[in-house]
């Protein structure tokens, strides 16, 4: 069994206050945040549009904290250098509609940048292979790309379990990641499937109780002993001063 300190947390902004957005990335990286993962999307590559390089330019300014490009762009190559001159620290490019993935990822290594490579909740884990010993990083998508606030994709369990395989088998040391409709209750499927990176956006930013209450949540949900009812959370969070809930 994994324990909390084995899986690490990426808020997604994706779910944030905009207009409060330096003071909720701040307040994700006291309550520990691993890194901040930013969703960058074109309209084209999927059906939505949402952030681009000014924003992580603005974020830079007020985190330390590894800043996670996830590239839902056609043409990712295009952005790279802007991107990374805007202060990124880490870049997953999609498998789906890339004719040159090795190229792209070889790009992101010249530019001395970690990178992970995306997969889409259908697409088969054994499209990994030949690129896997080329990543840092492998994400499997649990919902389809675009929209915060879905629901998670069950049918992805036994892929992060299979990818988790191949990781072992081409390249440990990988990172595992999954990204969407990440709650208390699927983060521990998705752990217990073999995942050590959780990419959380509503869950963390909508949550009613605060970002600190919600990361903890969710670190308590996957350290099995850990798991604490939400009541009794609250106040081990307040006794123990590690959330201002009020
Ligand atoms: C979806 C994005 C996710 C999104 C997750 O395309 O890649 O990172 O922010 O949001 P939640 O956690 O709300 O499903
Ligand atoms: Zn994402």
């Amino acid at each position: 069994m994994k324990r909390i300190e084995d899986v690490k947390l990426a808020p997604s902004i994706l779910a944030a206050d905009f207009a409060r957005l330096g003071e909720q990335v701040a307040e994700a990286e006291r309550a520990g945040a691993d890194r901040i993962h930013v969703d960058i999307m074109d309209g084209h590559f999927v059906p939505n549009i949402s952030l681009g390089v000014p924003v992580v330019q603005s974020l830079r300014q007020v985190t330390e904290l590894r800043l996670e490009i996830h590239m839902m762009i056609t043409d990712p190559d295009f952005f790279l250098d802007e991107f990374v001159k805007a202060g990124s620290d880490s870049f997953i490019v999609h498998w789906e509609g890339n004719n040159n993935l090795h190229r792209t990822v070889q790009r992101i290594k010249t530019l001395r940048k970690q990178v992970g490579v995306a997969v889409n909740p259908t697409t088969p884990a054994v499209v990994l292979e030949e690129i896997l010993p080329d990543v840092d990083q492998v994400l499997v998508m649990t919902v389809n790309p675009g929209f915060g606030h879905q629901s998670f994709i069950y049918s992805t369990l036994p892929k992060i379990k299979r990818v988790g395989q191949m990781i072992e088998r081409l390249k440990p040391g990988c990172e595992l990641e999954v990204d969407g409709g990440i709650d208390a209750t699927t983060a521990q499927l998705a752990v217990a499937a073999g995942a050590n990176v959780l990419v959380a956006g509503s869950s963390i930013f909508g949550a009613g109780d605060g970002i600190c209450a919600a990361m903890h949540r969710l670190r308590s949900a996957i350290n099995h002993d850990g798991l604490i009812q939400e009541n009794g959370q609250r106040s081990v969070l307040k006794q123990e001063g590690l959330c201002n809930l009020e």
